[in-house]
Parts: structure tokens; sequence; C-alpha cells
């Protein structure tokens, strides 16, 4: 067969995977995915690629094994963790005003892998007495083997709350049992997300108050990502919650959520009412963050220096007409200690003016301007700079830790922004978290190489693409040779 040939074979197997799984496949990864197949071939003794795709639509279990591989199974308990402080702190408590103590809360795992997401909330509802049904549901038989046997390697532990889980595991060399008593709290079942399969009250994903959706969409195309959104909206009860995780695609165009971002992170939610629906879905789209114009005259939040952390420097005065507004406001109100809070107020509903008016009162007022920050990403959970901009006043106050969930929440806004992957990765980076550092280090790498490097990056301080792929690129050095302190 020719190479041409081989590779339109190829071409097609991809296609049929995607017809039947949702998986996308990018493009710059193809030879990274060939390679995979080819080992899971050679396995099954099968030399074309036609061939192994008509295996695949007879045999489940090769298809399973080839989703396994194509897609990380990778999970641990209390993966961000914040996530189960906030179903702990808010989704129980918010059930019990609706439903009362004897209904049992109904959760679901979507992408569950090997059971460690499920198993933790099994865990929370334990702790918390709350009465549960948990089902977990994966694409992979596989995965979905090994959650049921409950038997996990110390790698599951790794996460930073995964302390939590130790009182409900027996220790036997470096293998952990689960208790019977979280296990049998979970139901686990095999669920294609990519299929119209649900909700349906056939499998138990109908009226959910919560669900788990996370690192499961980045593998799924556009179209995919909006159906599945749109199938998980119809599945959550009136006030239900849906979770996802803070690398996943934005949900909110697709469906009637409503958006809440807190210090946990940022949780979509089905509206208690149809009238909190509509206010909502005009809400979320009257302003979206992806194309949100962060253009220069809003650019000067801080200085990040390519050695250091952001320096305290002020912001440079407004120049934008409502800035000026603003700045006049300000001057008149001078001395009267209310006066951030009330024009905030009367400014509220306009995200650009809140903007402009931190940074003028950041200048002379680092923690009023951090106040009414706090205040303004609460009115405006969506927008991006509001998020970046509390991360770079929380960064100066010296907390670096609310900085990175603030930072954590821009990211969630705008995947693509150079200056909050900068900003995240420079302050991991003090932190000593340099696996995490080095993965935001680069991703700002990659996005700078996919820019002008002359253009000034939104949110900067005047820093061009260049600049800071330099600064990046750096700072990566410093961590590859842990120089670092
Ligand atoms: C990275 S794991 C996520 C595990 C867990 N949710 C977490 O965040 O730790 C992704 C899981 O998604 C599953 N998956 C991929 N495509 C799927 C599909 N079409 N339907 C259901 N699950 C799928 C994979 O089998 C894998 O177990």
């Amino acid at each position: 067969m020719s190479g041409a040939e081989n590779e339109s074979e190829f071409r097609h197997l991809l296609d049929w995977l995607t017809k039947h799984t949702g998986l996308k496949f990018r493009e710059d990864q193809h030879r990274h995915t060939m390679t995979t197949i080819r080992r899971l071939m050679k396995t099954v003794a099968v030399e074309g690629f036609a061939e192994f795709r008509y295996g695949l639509g007879r045999n489940p279990q090769l298809l399973s094994d080839t989703i396994d591989q194509l897609t990380v199974g990778e999970t641990y308990f209390f993966r961000e963790h914040q996530h189960f402080e906030f179903v702990r702190q808010k989704v129980i408590p918010d059930f019990r005003v609706r439903s009362g103590h004897h209904e049992p809360i109904r959760a679901w795992s979507a992408g569950c892998a090997t059971g460690e997401e499920a198993y933790s909330l099994a865990i929370v509802f334990t702790q918390e007495h709350t009465r549960s049904t948990i089902l977990a549901t994966d694409l992979s038989t596989a995965a979905i083997e090994k959650a049921q046997r409950a038997v996990f390697r110390p790698w599951s532990f790794r996460g930073q709350a995964s302390d939590a889980v130790r009182p409900f595991v027996t220790e036997s060399g470096d293998h952990f049992t689960l208790s019977q008593r979280i296990k049998r709290r979970v139901q686990f079942q095999r669920l294609n997300l990519a299929t119209n399969t649900y909700p349906s009250s056939a499998n138990g994903t109908c009226n959910m108050d919560l669900i788990l959706c996370r690192n499961v969409l980045i593998y799924f195309g556009a179209e995919t990502v909006r159906e599945i959104s749109r199938r998980l909206f119809e599945c959550l009860a009136p006030g239900g919650w849906l979770i996802t995780a803070s690398g996943d695609p934005r949900l909110v165009e697709h469906a009637g959520y409503e958006v809440v971002a807190c210090d946990h992170g940022v949780f979509y939610r089905r509206p208690l009412n149809a009238e909190s629906a509509a206010k909502t879905a005009a809400t979320g789209r009257s302003r979206s963050p992806a194309s949100n114009d962060f253009d220069a005259r809003h650019r000067a939040t801080e200085s990040l220096p390519a050695e250091s952390l952001p320096a305290k420097t002020p912001f440079p005065p407004p120049s934008h007409p409502v800035a000026k507004q603003v700045a006049s406001l300000t001057t008149s109100n001078a001395g009267d200690d209310s006066g951030g809070a009330s024009l905030l107020l009367e400014l509220a509903d306009d995200s650009d003016a809140c903007l402009a008016q931190i940074k003028l009162v950041a200048a002379t007022d680092p923690s009023r301007a951090l106040e009414i920050c706090r205040t303004a990403t609460v009115r405006h959970p969506l927008v991006e700079e509001l998020h970046y901009l509390h991360g770079v006043l929380l960064v100066d106050a010296d907390q670096p830790l609310m900085a990175l969930e603030s930072i954590r929440k821009a990211i969630f806004l705008n995947r693509s922004s150079v200056m909050s992957h900068f900003l995240f990765a420079s302050i991991q980076r003090r932190q000593g978290q340099y696996v995490s550092a080095r993965k935001h280090f680069r991703r700002v790498c990659e996005l700078c190489a996919l820019g002008n490097p002359n253009d000034v990056l939104p949110m900067s301080n005047g820093e061009t693409v260049a600049d800071i792929a330099v600064a990046a690129q750096s700072q990566l050095s410093r961590i590859e040779s842990r120089r670092d302190p």
C-alpha cells in the first residue's frame, strides 16, 4: 500500500473514532496518535488501519482498550480539592434547604475513569452525613472494572487533600483497598457521553443535583462539547450543579446555565426557575468573556519583569472615557472612606468602569482596591480581566494561594490568555510547584509562538509577545536547571 493510501486509511480510522466516541484528534498530534494505534494493532496482530477499524466496530473490548490508550485515564482522589469543598459548603447545604435532610442527593461522576472522583464524593457525603445516590460512568470498561475493584496504588493519593481518604482504606504493601462503606455508595456503569443516551430514566441520568464532568470534555470537538453541554443541562434538576475542571472548555453559551464564581472556582447551575434562566442567559450573552476587548486602554495592570513576580508598580493613569469619569468622581470623593464602595455601586453594572476604578484606587490604596475588586468579581463573574486584576492585587497583598485561585478563574474564562498563564506560572514557581509552573510557562511559549512578536499583550503593562516569550523561556530554563531557591 502506498504512503498516501495508508494516510487516507488512517484518516478514515480517526473519522470513525470521532463519529463513535466524539473524540477529536489534533492534527499536530497525529504522529503520536498513529504510534499509539500501531502499538494496539500489534497486540491484536492486525496490519492495516482499515482492518483495525473493522475490528473496533465488532469488538467492544478492543474499542475500550483503544479509548484507554488515546485518552489519559489520569485521576486521583480529591483532584482540584476546592471543588469538593464547594460541594461540602455550598451544594449540600443548598440541597438541604431545597429538599430537606431525608431526601438523597443525586450525584453523577461523568467520565469517572478509575473511580477516585466518585469515591471522593462518597467520602464527602459520608463525612457530611448526607444520604446520596452516586452514579459513576465512563466509556472505558477497563477503567470501570478497576473502579469497581476499588484497590488503589499510592499514585491515586497524590493530591493535596487525599489524606481524607486514609480512614477509609486498608493498606497492604503498596495497595490500598477502599472500605465497603464507601464502595457501596457508588454505582458504576458504562456510558458514552458522545451519544444521545442521556438524560434517561433507564440509565438513571435524570434529575441530578450534582454532576462532575471534569477533564473529559477536553477530548471532544466543539460540536460534541456543545451537545454534551446541552444534554448535561437537561440531566440536572432545577438548582442542580455542574462542575467541570478548570482546564475544560467553557459551557455557558450552550445552555441556560447560571455561572457562579466564588473562592472555590467557577461553577454552572441549572436555575431554579425559568425566570432566572432567562435572566442568566441574557447576562451570560451580554458580555462574552472569550470576545472581551482587552485592548491597550485597559492593559496596564502590572509590571512583570522576567526574573520575579509582578513588581508593586502603581497602575498608570486612566485614559478611557469611563476611567476619566471615574477619576473625576473619585477625586470629588477624596477623603471619604466610603467613596470607593459607593462609586462601585453607582457604576456596578459597567465592568469597564469597575476595572478603571479599581486601577485608580490601587495606585493609592491597594487594600481598598483589593476589596472593591473582590466585590466586582462577584458582580461580574464572567469578566476575565477582573479576575486577573484580583490575582495581581492578591499577589501584591502577599496572598499567593488566593491569587492562584483568581488567576485560575481568569484562565478558565480565557484559556489563551498569555498574561494569566504567565502570572499563574510565576506564582507557582515561587511556591515551589515546578511541574505545574513548567506546564504554564510552556503554554505561554506556545501561545506566544502563535502571535506577532511586536503585538502588545492584552492585560499586560505594555509588554509585547516577544517580551513575555523571552521571560517565559528564561523561567523555564531556571526550572529545568533547578537553580530556584
Ligand atoms: C482524564 S480522565 C478524567 C477522570 C476524572 N473525571 C478526573 O477529572 O479526575 C478522562 C476520562 O474520560 C473518559 N472518556 C473519554 N471519552 C469519553 C466518552 N466519550 N464518554 C465517556 N467517558 C469518556 C476516559 O475513558 C477517561 O477515563
